[in-house]
């Protein structure tokens, strides 16, 4: 019954695991071949994106958190006092520990995420260096519209959505999710949205081809996950990591360029690759910050204030309800 019955288990859930079959088959078998970047991030993959993070060539991370550092005072002015932060996809403590630090008299914290186990721990981690904190986790898809706990009733909101994640959307699904996270918040809403810069090449596409490949390995893993999880024959020597600045659309992408023609068989479908077709993997948008408020303000928010490091490398966006 089980089609996946001699594969390794991964800790997918089965509804998981078909939507990833799904992907894979479907972005495999489009031209040219592309894949969702999500299904980047197994154990394998978040591990390797945490050591992309302390990269000297990855700059986004320490710059948006020196620039969080920075900026807290004028934060703490600009919102609420008492509200509730909700957080879009509980990723990086560092990050979450210097915002709520730096909210006066917060009321409590929502941090949103996929994957119940993770979020939970994280919950409890925090719980016990903010112990005062209330915290309520949501379980959910936050590219969805999920309801936020009754508690919050009219209180004020501030969404919080660091790491330019709001990068992987395209402009138009990112409009999407903006407006979505206006009506979730409600009228007495806040953003505070961390956003990557358009900037000199000579800087951008190290930051996706890193000398020690760590990028390479993140990248590839995803065909080592498709065999792991799916039964996959892909032979990842059979791969390059490439990286491309897409100037019209002001986005870096990542592919995987098959070096040789071949035929890679997935759980009963053949998949054929000539030599130098890529499976395009993410999508990285780069905004100016005139195109970041055309977009927000697209979507029901006001461009309060923004901030951006004395390099000009990342921005942080304060959005008000329109
Ligand atoms: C997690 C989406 C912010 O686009 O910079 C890093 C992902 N991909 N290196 C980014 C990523 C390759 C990262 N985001």
């Amino acid at each position: 019954m089980d089609a996946f019955a001699d594969v390794e288990d991964t800790g997918l859930d089965d509804d998981a695991r078909d939507a990833f079959h799904r992907d894979v088959v479907a972005g495999l078998s489009a031209a040219p071949k592309t894949l969702p970047c999500k299904w980047l991030y197994d154990v394998r993959g978040s591990a390797l994106f945490e050591e992309i993070t302390h990269l000297d060539e990855y700059y986004p991370t320490r710059t948006e958190l020196a620039l969080l550092a920075d900026i807290a005072g004028d934060l703490g002015a600009a919102l609420p006092a008492r509200a509730w932060v909700v957080e879009f996809g509980s990723g990086s403590s560092r990050k979450s520990d210097l915002f709520l630090n730096a909210l006066t008299d917060l009321r409590g914290y929502v941090p949103i995420d996929v994957a119940g186990d993770f979020l939970e721990a994280a919950a409890a981690a925090l719980a016990d260096r903010l112990p005062h904190l209330h915290v309520v986790p949501v379980v959910g898809d936050f590219t969805a519209e999920i309801p936020l706990p009754p508690m919050l009733d009219d209180a004020p909101t501030v969404g919080f959505f660091p790491g330019s994640t709001i990068g992987n959307f395209e402009p138009a699904q990112a409009a999407r999710f903006l407006a979505r996270a206006r009506r979730m918040l409600g009228d007495n809403a806040h953003m505070v949205v961390g956003v990557d810069l358009k900037k000199d090449l000579g800087v951008l596409l190290p930051a996706y081809d890193d000398a020690k490949g760590v990028t390479a390995d993140f990248n590839l893993n995803l065909l080592d996950r498709i065999n792991r999880e799916l039964g996959g024959g892909f032979d990842r020597d059979r791969f390059a990591h490439r990286v491309r600045y897409d100037d019209d659309e002001g986005r870096v992408e990542m592919h995987l360029e098959s070096t040789v023609d071949q035929t890679v068989r997935i759980d009963g479908h053949a998949f054929d690759f000539r030599a130098g077709e890529t499976i395009h993997t993410e999508n990285s948008y780069k905004y100016a910050v005139d195109d970041f408020h055309r977009v927000a303000g697209g979507a029901g928010w006001q461009a309060a204030r923004h901030w951006t490091d004395a390099d000009d490398l990342f921005s942080i966006h304060l959005l008000a309800a329109a």
